[in-house]
């Protein structure tokens, strides 16, 4: 019995006794030889039963045991260029073999399965290899943002998911009985974040955000990951350089670590390679003039008709799709208007129906991953807002104190994990992104 390692390390035991412990993923079976594909958790490696060099019992073990049982084998490491695995190219001949359970007939085979299924199975499917490698890199993206902030000078201040009134739009909260009272879960940290910068300077906030979307896209979840910075003394231009360098640090993070992850996703990474600094930047008003334009040139009437957008209002996925079809990078798009967004948002100088806000679309299709503005920092403007919208001031009482002691102009913004690690990972649908998505019809399990 050698050492109990990681598949991911097994190079470093070439010619070594080792242990591993972990499930069964796959077995060829050649007669006298068995070919075991072994999962561990960090990595996947073929370990050869051979029928010689193994006591009776442990081999017919090794012949007759089912996908996905426990186990825990010895053998030694040998370098073979041919063994399959994750990372592979070192295969382990199997010296001993204890099963720690046989598993029963486990519901996801190799066969093709529908995604309800898959999905109903969400706890099983974790293990198969796509979804390993999915949620390996969304580890790592996660990891990047509290790098990359917590190096720049952004202090993490937690913020509370129950809440005592809305934080962006009143018409998305999930409402939770709260002793007597009622209260929502949390929307966004960002109004907590606004009275922390002035403690902090620079901060953020990381958690869980929860949005009663009845909507059923491909990029909507009723719970979902967000990461929110909030700067004082930052304008619109200052934070749109610094998420150009946020977000390709994270790309090229997971550019560097994940290989073979992107490998096994089969993501074409040309243009995650290009994702430097720095972004494009386009206005609302030119945004709509390319859309417009782009819908002129339609021949198909339908696709003109879905492009076409009147100024005012906001984009929908199919003129996100469009737009940064336009561009190899990332585009930030600045200045909407006013009405579509929330209240909290500065107007324009002189301009006030459009605000200063700006999304950040990524490119190839995958449309919007962060939102943010410069906020109101004048103390009867922020008021005006409040009171038009019809929120309880009592509620906001504490937000509107901020303006009222030394307030400055600020800005932030928040980025979605989710459409993140969509986008790097190349996924048509955000419900692989998250361990246990949670969506207008999915709450098992
Ligand atoms: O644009 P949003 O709604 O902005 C805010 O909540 C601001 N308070 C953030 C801030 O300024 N501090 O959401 C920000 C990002 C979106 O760009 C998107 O990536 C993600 O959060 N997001 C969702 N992701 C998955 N499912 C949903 N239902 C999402 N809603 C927003
Ligand atoms: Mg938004």
């Amino acid at each position: 019995m050698g050492n109990v390692v990681q598949i991911a390390d097994l190079a470093k035991f070439e010619g070594q006794d080792v242990t591993v412990r972990g499930w069964l993923y796959n077995r060829t079976d050649k007669g006298k030889l068995q070919f075991l594909l072994v999962r561990d958790g960090t990595g996947i490696a073929q370990c050869v039963a051979f029928q010689k060099e193994l006591p009776a019992e442990m081999f017919e073990a090794a012949r007759t045991l089912p996908q996905e049982s426990s186990l825990i084998l010895s053998g030694s490491v040998r370098a073979d260029k041919r063994a399959p695995g994750y990372p592979g190219g070192y295969e382990i001949g199997i010296k001993e073999l204890k099963v720690v359970q046989v598993a029963e007939a486990y519901p996801i085979t190799p066969k093709e399965h529908g995604v309800e299924f898959l999905m109903d199975h969400r706890h099983l499917w974790v293990r198969s290899l796509r979804q390993w490698a999915i949620l390996r890199i969304r580890a790592t993206i996660i990891r990047a943002v509290r790098n990359w902030l917590d190096d720049h000078g952004y202090l993490l201040v937690d913020t509370p998911i129950i809440s005592p009134a809305a934080g962006e739009s009143t018409s998305e909260l999930f409402e939770i009985s709260y002793f007597d009272d009622k209260a929502y879960l949390a929307q966004t940290g960002q109004l907590y974040n606004e009275a922390n910068i002035a403690a902090f300077g620079k901060v953020y906030c990381f958690g869980p955000t929860f949005r009663a979307e009845k909507s059923k896209t491909r990029r909507h979840l009723t719970e979902f990951w967000m990461v929110e910075p909030e700067m004082a003394f930052f304008s619109l231009e200052d934070m749109m350089d610094m998420e150009q360098e946020f977000i390709s640090y994270i790309v090229q993070c997971v550019l560097e670590k994940h290989k073979m992850e992107l490998g096994i996703l089969e993501r074409d990474t040309t243009h995650l390679q290009r994702v430097t600094a720095p972004f494009p930047r386009i206005s609302y008003d030119e945004a709509v003039e390319r859309l417009n334009k782009l819908s002129a040139e339609q021949t198909d009437p339908e696709q003109a008709q879905l492009l076409r957008i009147d100024w005012g209002n906001d984009f929908g996925s199919p003129h996100e799709t469009a737009l940064t079809q336009q561009f190899e990078k990332p585009v930030f798009v600045y200045h909407y208007p006013s009405a579509v967004k929330a209240f909290y948002m500065q107007p324009v100088e002189g301009r006030p129906e459009v605000c200063r806000s700006v999304d950040l679309l990524a490119p190839e299709g995958y449309g919007e991953i962060t939102g943010g503005s410069e906020r109101i920092y004048d103390a009867e403007l922020i008021e005006k807002r409040v009171a038009q919208i019809g929120i309880t001031r009592e509620n906001y009482a504490w937000y509107l104190d901020l303006r009222r002691y030394g307030s400055v102009p600020h800005a932030g913004f928040g980025l979605g994990v989710e459409r993140t690690v969509a986008w790097i990972c190349g996924l048509p649908h955000i419900r692989e992104t998250i361990p246990y998505p949670r969506m207008l019809k999915r709450l098992y399990p």
